[in-house]
């Protein structure tokens, strides 16, 4: 019999899900898939296979389907749930707002009702900087302390309702032990290049849009605004390789493991910022090829400028981050390229 703990991963099939199940194996775990696919592939699960040279458990359903649920909680002896399945995009969750809602906290609250009735002590929960909004600080080192968070959009916001209903259950779950973590801008893809990131359609995001346009996919690259208040008048952001971001998981697994009762939230960044202008020309430096990029007006809610300070996750998790921008910009090109 497998001696491996079982985490419950929603969302397993995703972008961060997929490099977390990926580094939980490989730390000893055995790790549960739940998707519905409604936003991932279902051939990375063959991929993750691939890359583990293993089966994956794996349920295809969603977080809100209570019979589904119950099958699992009850086929498996299940010591931790880390819970991705979420929508991601802002400007879908500002036009459908309602879908937000009703999706991410509607899967939270079924999840934490599995905890509960199954008595499963440990739980992850994926959230994200946008809780800060446009909070004064993020341009200096935002620490998780920050008060008077105001998100700046309905995804945001489900964000930062997610983490004041896990605080307000955990109230009555005294040996649940939660951590919460506040991701910032998750970059790259797996080394191997079997998995990656995989946006739906036009990407919002900035790399995956270089690379599609690097790929000839996309026309042209629009650097939003180059009139900030920074060195080179680009934005910068705190671009974090996801294969940290999905050890920074397994740390915390590791941790509430470890605990009798806790709840803490976590920064998980690399504590220095990158402009898009930097991005765009060390894209162009490391793979060699020449971008078509021009500059645009500013796009509508983006903070000149966000970094984490993430001295805690440093300090109580002990994780710290391996890989550099350079690093993720070389692996998103590798996946894109084994895309074609
Ligand atoms: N950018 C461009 N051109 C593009 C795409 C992005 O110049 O085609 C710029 C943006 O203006 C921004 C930077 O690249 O300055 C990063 O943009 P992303 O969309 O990749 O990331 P954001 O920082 O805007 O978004 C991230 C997360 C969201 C989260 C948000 C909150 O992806 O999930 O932070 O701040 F909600």
């Amino acid at each position: 019999m497998s001696e491996r703990k079982k985490i419950l991963v929603t969302g397993g099939a995703g972008y961060i899900g997929s490099h977390t199940v990926v580094e939980l194996y490989n730390s000893g775990f055995e790790p549960i898939i739940l998707d519905d696919f409604r936003n991932s592939e279902e051939f990375i699960i063959d991929r993750i296979q691939k890359i583990i040279n293993n089966e994956v458990i794996l349920y295809k359903g969603a977080c809100q389907d209570a019979d589904l649920l119950q099958m699992i909680f009850e086929a498996h002896e299940i010591s931790g749930v880390i819970h991705f399945a979420a929508y991601k995009a802002v400007g879908e969750s500002v036009k459908d707002p309602l879908m937000y809602y009703e999706n991410n906290i509607g899967s939270l609250l079924s999840i934490l009702r599995c905890l509960e009735v199954y008595k499963v002590k440990n739980f992850v929960f994926s959230s994200s900087c946008s809780v800060y909004g446009d909070h004064p600080k993020l341009g200096n080192g935002i620490t998780e302390e920050a008060s008077d968070l105001k998100p700046q959009s309905p995804y945001a916001n489900t964000k930062l309702i997610g983490e004041q209903i896990i605080t307000d259950w955990k109230v009555n779950q005294p040996d649940t032990n939660v951590c919460l973590l506040r991701y910032f801008n998750p970059v790259g893809a797996h080394e191997s290049a079997r998995i990656g990131e995989l946006p739906l359609g036009v990407p919002n995001n900035l790399l995956p849009f270089i690379t599609q346009t690097a790929a000839g996919i996309r026309e042209e690259l629009t650097i939003f605004g180059n009139d900030y208040n920074t060195e080179d008048g680009t934005c910068i952001r705190d671009y974090i390789h996801v294969v940290d971001l999905a050890k920074a998981h397994v740390k915390s697994l590791e941790w509430l493991l470890a605990k009798n009762g806790v709840i803490d939230v976590f920064n998980v960044g690399t504590g220095k910022g990158s402009s898009v202008l930097e991005i765009v020309t060390k894209f162009e430096e490391l793979t060699k090829v020449s971008l078509n990029w021009s500059f645009g007006p500013r796009r509508t809610g983006d903070v000149p400028v966000v970094f984490a300070d993430n001295k805690k996750v440093k300090e109580y998790l002990k994780w710290t981050p391996e890989y550099t921008v350079d690093n993720a910009i070389v692996h998103a090109w590798e996946w894109q390229k084994s895309l074609e």
